[in-house]
């Protein structure tokens, strides 16, 4: 038997950043959406727990953590722990999210492992079970389990749906190499040591949002991690230059980086966008739209 799990990207429409934590996390305000770009888990029925990984052509197979390590097992082992059962299967991804690229691809992966793990092995775990297993591991695999778009507080990991009229579209646009998430947060405690203890709140972008009006959503885009991402990448403010002079209404880091997503007014506006910027030399630009579901069975 076997079965297969959709897990969509995230970007981070409002990511407000707090001061570090004594436990080493920053408390966030954060506003999450789940976009059209996603990886593909399938589980099936062996006696060990084993992982295979197959990259889209855009990915470099050798940015992919691989062993035992993987947070895919990882998630297969908490879940089996907790269920009291056996861990095993095999699992193999198809992955289409860029890799440390600030979209979740590790977590979307570890999220599916879940939902998979859960229903091939008719476990019947609770959906707040799964959301506290899925926060232990990482502190946005709780939205990638939900989906949508979605505010999360706390360290990210504490998930609420939110109105959300539109249906946007975005371009996206990876880099070669990815960045390292502690290593960005790093950098903004030296740039922002005065950072306030509560981050900036996320109801501006919610009203936008709820207006469903790209414009309005465009102004209010807001992440506290572009600046540390950009001073570790320079090329990335020109990037965002760029694709908001080949037609963007606005383009920003994605989370910790290093992908740029820019915001557009339409199917025609994202097009003509995405063009733009291959004719400028980028190699990967991929055009998706948002909101879209969390991890969920194909059927
Ligand atoms: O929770 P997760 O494992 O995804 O976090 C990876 C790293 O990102 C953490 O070890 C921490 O350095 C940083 N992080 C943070 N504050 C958050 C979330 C992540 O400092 N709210």
């Amino acid at each position: 038997m076997s079965i297969t799990v959709r897990a969509a990207a995230k970007i981070n429409l409002h990511l407000g950043v707090g001061r570090v934590r004594e436990d080493g996390f920053h408390p966030l305000d954060t506003v999450y959406q789940a976009i059209g770009i996603h990886d593909d888990l399938t589980l099936t029925d062996a006696a060990d727990l084993t992982l295979r990984t197959q990259v889209a052509d855009h990915i470099d197979p050798a940015a992919v953590p691989e062993g035992s390590d993987n947070i895919v097992l990882r998630a297969a082992r908490l879940l089996a722990d907790h269920a009291g059962v056996g861990a095993a299967g095999a699992f193999e991804v198809r992955k289409d999210i860029p890799v440390a690229g600030g979209m979740a691809g590790g977590s979307a992966d570890a999220a599916a492992a879940l939902v998979a793990y859960d229903r091939l092995r008719d476990l019947r775990t609770p959906d707040e079970d799964l959301l506290a297993l899925a926060a232990r591991l990482g502190s946005d695999i709780p939205f990638s389990l939900v989906g949508g778009t979605a505010r999360g507080v706390g360290r990210g990991e504490v998930v609420t749906p939110v109105e959300d009229l539109g249906s946007w579209w975005w371009v996206a646009v990876p880099s070669a190499e990815g960045l390292s998430t502690p290593v960005v947060y790093r950098h903004f405690d030296e740039l922002r040591p005065d950072a306030p203890e509560v981050p900036a709140s996320a109801e501006p972008l919610l009203a936008a949002l709820a207006s469903g009006e790209p414009v309005r959503l465009a102004r209010a885009l807001h992440n506290d991690l572009q600046e540390p991402a950009i001073d570790l990448r320079p090329e990335l403010g020109d990037l965002i230059a760029r694709g908001e002079a080949e037609g963007a209404l606005r383009g920003m880091v994605s989370g910790s980086g290093p992908t740029v997503v820019f915001l557009c007014e339409s199917a025609d506006g994202a097009h003509e966008t995405a063009l733009g910027l291959a004719g400028a030399g980028h190699e990967v630009v991929l055009t998706a739209t948002g909101p879209v579901a969390g991890a969920h069975v194909l059927a």
